[in-house]
């Protein structure tokens, strides 16, 4: 049996891009500064205890100081941060120049536009491919705006939540 599987990488793009995701930056007090990336393979795993996951991939330039912090900062995103998405979704030089933020427990960055945050203690890394999966334990959260609804992302495309009901 052969290893190649029956598809290419823009198929398999293309099909998993049909499933929705909201929008994260995930940041860090690194040792030369914050740090940090859009993240949309974020999820909750665990309420007892109290565990969450994202996945980054091996090529980000972020995750080697995010892990070398030892601890992470989740920025759910409101439905007008999609500049912040894109900002955080570049290999941009200092990407926190001229933004509003607050250090949490951990020292995480977190902005004042985002619409809940999560504060929390890297865990756990696996590898899972050509990305890593990292487990962390949640130390604090909470919710900023009651304002407006999630950043949402779908075949490359930014939107927002229209509830049917
Ligand atoms: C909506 C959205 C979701 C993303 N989700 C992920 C993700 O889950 N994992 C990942 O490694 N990169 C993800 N990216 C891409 C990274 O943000 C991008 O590769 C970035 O340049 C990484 O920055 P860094 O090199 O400073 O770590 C996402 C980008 C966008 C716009």
């Amino acid at each position: 049996m052969s290893d190649r599987p029956p598809f290419d990488s823009a198929f398999f793009r293309q099909v998993l891009g049909q499933f929705p995701t909201g929008v994260t930056v995930v940041t860090a007090a690194g040792a030369d500064g914050p740090a940090g990336l859009a993240i949309g393979s974020f999820g909750s795993v665990s309420l007892d205890p109290p565990l969450v996951m994202f996945m980054p991939g091996k090529s980000s330039t972020s995750w080697p100081a995010i892990e070398a912090a030892g601890h992470f900062g989740v920025n759910i995103l409101a439905e007008d941060q999609e500049q912040m998405s894109s900002l955080f979704a570049s290999k941009a030089g200092d990407k926190f120049a001229g933004l509003e933020w607050t250090a949490k427990a951990t020292g995480a960055p977190i902005f004042e536009a985002s619409l809940a945050w999560i504060d929390c203690e890297i865990d756990r890394v696996s590898e899972g491919g050509d990305h890593w999966i990292v487990l962390g334990r949640v130390l604090d959260l909470g919710v900023q705006r009651e304002d407006v609804g999630p950043l949402v992302f779908l075949a490359g495309k930014y939107g927002s939540f229209h509830p049917l009901g």
